[in-house]
């Protein structure tokens, strides 16, 4: 009974924030998915529930009631599901009451794209259960119009990568390209478990660059070549290069001021057990950073950045997008 649809989470390898300037960065779909199941009800509400955040309640006539949780915090997480179950309605022309549940492996709020991932997934369940076909771009526009609530002006990397899986290159002007990596790429990924905010960061960077545009407009043209190379690299299988890659976009992103101590420690254990590269993904000043690392190494650099107060775990890149589970 009921259908059951995951997508996937992301990483930034390279390019976050010199992206909102126009240069390119290079994205991944990572093997952590969210899952959502929609199975139909018999009234007309529509019942959300979460079961990694501990929330749940439904929508009715307009109204929001919570069962589980914080009010607040449920219609906040809440709302983009809401908006994706009323596109698909709006495509069928007919409306039904649902029950959605929430099941994601994604860290909240660490810049792995987890509110995206579930969306996605919604957006799946719900069109597959009641038969709305909509095809993966239908999904995409829907989750990033989604999206769009919770983040303002996101740049659509999030739900691109959840809904169409595998590398992607992804520059302002010109959108997403796949890229096509055979290559596996072993990567630690680690929480400092510090929050942070997207937009505070970016605003650190366009405040540091309007203050200093000699000194960071070369600081940009270096994070382009960075890229340049690392879609060289990844086409030639060349793990090593990779590697300093990350090391060489990291320092930038220190240099403008997007780096804390948080994020420091893990990246500097990562190196020091033997990764190849290492670097913060995402907005920084917290969240997640990446270590690349031979598979032989994976779980010294597991080890290290245990011990040096992160929360981490092994991922691998993912060709899955969203996917039907179970129907
Ligand atoms: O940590 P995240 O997933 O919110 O990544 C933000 C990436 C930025 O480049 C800093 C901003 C953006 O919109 O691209």
């Amino acid at each position: 009974m009921g259908v059951v649809a995951s997508a996937p989470a992301k990483v930034i390898l390279f390019g976050e924030h010199f992206v909102v300037y126009g240069e390119p960065a290079v994205v991944l779909a990572i093997d952590r998915r969210a899952y959502a199941k929609a199975e139909t009800r018999s009234d007309k509400r529509l019942h959300v529930r979460s079961a990694n955040l501990n929330l749940s309640g439904y929508f009715e006539n307009g109204y929001f009631k919570v069962e589980q949780g914080d009010a607040k915090e449920a219609v906040m997480k809440f709302e983009p599901v809401r908006f994706a179950v009323e596109k698909v309605f709006e495509k069928l022309g007919s409306r039904q009451g649902l029950d959605i549940e929430i099941n994601s492996m994604v860290p909240v709020a660490a810049g792995l794209g987890s509110s995206a991932a579930v969306v996605v997934a919604v957006t799946s369940a719900v069109s597959a259960l009641l038969d709305a076909k909509l095809s993966k771009e239908d999904v995409f526009r829907i989750a990033f119009q989604a999206e769009k609530i919770v983040h303002g002006t996101p740049s659509g990397i999030d739900p691109a990568t959840s809904t169409f899986g595998g590398a992607l290159i992804f520059q302002m002007d010109t959108g997403f390209k796949p890229l096509e990596v055979k290559m596996e790429i072993p990567l630690v990924i680690g929480d400092t478990g510090v929050g942070r905010s997207t937009r505070f960061q970016v605003e650190k960077v366009r405040d540091i660059k309007e203050r200093y545009p000699q000194v960071i407009d070369p600081v940009m043209h270096a994070a382009r070549e960075i890229v340049l190379r690392a879609i060289e690299a990844l086409k030639k299988n060349d793990l090593e290069t990779l590697g300093d890659l990350m090391n060489i976009n990291h320092a930038l992103l220190y240099a403008v001021g997007v780096s804390d101590e948080s994020l420091e420690w893990l990246v500097n254990a990562a190196r020091k057990a033997g990764a190849l590269g290492s670097k913060l993904t995402g907005a920084g000043g917290g969240g997640c950073m990446i270590a690349l690392a031979r598979n032989e190494k994976l779980e010294n650099v597991l080890e290290s950045i245990q011990r040096a107060g992160g929360r981490p775990f092994i991922a691998k890149k993912t060709d899955d997008g969203v996917r039907i589970e179970q129907s």
